[in-house]
């Protein structure tokens, strides 16, 4: 019998899409990206582009972030690790907005640039500006020896492995994984981190890819399955708060990119200025809801959202009663330290976005309109 695969179908290795295997890959992915660098045996995390600059970076009076697209979303999550460890001031911009509007950058700034493909035009523009008004420039960058890596001062790769799907699932967790380990080292380094602070956290962003592959398993048919119930939606709202209000962006864009459903994140208390005049009967709400992470707050906005009759999808940790009680879908999720719940959280809302599009017959793998590295302005 004449074997008919073509070369595309094994190289999505049995998945139906590049996207689902790329998400299903991310155990491996996060893990790639911790080998080397993550030796919790010995408490240490070993970043050679981190340690050759440690003075400048933690001496830095400022650390400027800037990405576009996901990785911009990685940025902001970044934000949140690096000033909560390491207490130095972190700003995340839109590359396109950085590189046209006159910034003030001096040579005691930092700028990290975050890209999968290392070659956004964007964010190789503003590296470059920053670059000639003497700020140093770490890249963050997934594609080996693409433009943005090789115009960085120093650097640390995502091994992400390729990433062909052109919305980003593994290329952002894998991002998420390299701002850890940034964060907890330079805060280990200028003593904002105990050692037996930064002892847990290593141990515990260890188990990280565990996790993940766990919730892949306890979510996936759950996930498959409630999608359906979404086919017609015509907008959704995501909603997080602290360290999930970026994952809650990243997860709106998800779901526009591939399903063309109209969809926005939200911190969740900021519902109250807008969004909730939206909310009635056809709203689906996604709300991400850890135990670690303003709980008792989301609890809130989860009753406003039920007077109101929106339709709640809440991402709850293993065991979790008050928020489940009152939602309409429950995914579970295990529990980890808040400011790794992003990458954990992110999971079941890239599966979502995925089993949406598929129930449209949309294409997943190259939406309209959307380039997988965007090297025009
Ligand atoms: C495009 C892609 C996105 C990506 C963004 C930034 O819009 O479709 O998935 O997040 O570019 O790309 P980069 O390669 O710089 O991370």
């Amino acid at each position: 019998q004449e074997l008919k695969l073509s070369l595309e179908q094994i190289e999505k290795g049995g998945y139906e899409h590049f996207m689902l295997k790329e998400i299903f890959e991310q155990p491996k992915s996060i893990q790639d990206t911790l080998r080397g660098r993550l030796l919790v045996n010995e408490g240490i995390i070993k970043m050679a582009g981190i340690w050759d600059h440690l003075e400048r970076i933690n001496k830095a009076e400022r650390i400027i972030i800037i990405a576009c697209g996901t990785s911009w979303h990685a940025g902001l999550i970044g934000e949140y690790l690096i000033e909560e460890f390491a207490r130095i001031p972190v700003e995340v911009e839109y590359a396109s907005e950085f590189r046209y509007r006159n910034p003030i950058i001096t040579n005691k700034d930092v700028v990290i640039a975050i890209s999968q493909s290392g070659e956004t035009a964007d964010t190789m523009a503003a590296i470059k500006l920053a670059k000639e008004k003497g700020a140093f420039i770490y890249g963050i960058c997934n594609v080996v020896d693409s433009s943005i890596s090789r115009y960085s001062d120093a650097g640390s790769y995502t091994h992400a492995g390729p990433e062909i799907g052109v919305a980003s699932t593994k290329a952002f967790t894998a991002q998420l994984t390299i701002l850890s380990l940034i964060a907890l080292k330079l805060g280990k380094h200028n003593g904002n981190l105990s050692n037996a602070e930064f002892m847990n956290l290593i141990t515990e962003l260890d188990n990280i890819p565990k996790k993940v592959e766990d919730v892949l398993n306890s979510t996936h048919e759950y996930v498959k399955k409630i999608s359906k119930d979404f086919v017609s939606a015509t907008n959704f709202l995501y909603l997080g708060r602290g360290f999930n209000f970026p994952a809650a962006l990243e997860g709106a864009l998800k779901l526009k990119e591939i399903s063309y459903i109209h969809a926005e994140g939200y911190p969740a208390a900021e519902m109250k200025h807008g969004p909730i005049a939206l909310i009635d009967e056809n709203m689906p709400i996604v709300i991400i809801a850890p135990k670690k992470g303003h709980y008792d707050k989301i609890v809130s906005n989860v009753q406003e959202i039920k007077a109101r009759k929106g339709k709640v999808i809440a991402v709850v940790n293993y065991g979790d009663e008050q928020v489940s009680s009152m939602a309409d879908y429950v995914i579970e999720i295990p529990e980890t330290s808040e400011c790794f719940s992003p990458i954990v959280a992110s999971i079941p809302l890239q599966l979502m976005a995925y089993y949406i599009a598929v129930y449209r017959g949309a294409n997943v793998d190259q939406p309209r309109n959307l380039a997988k590295s965007v090297t025009v302005e």
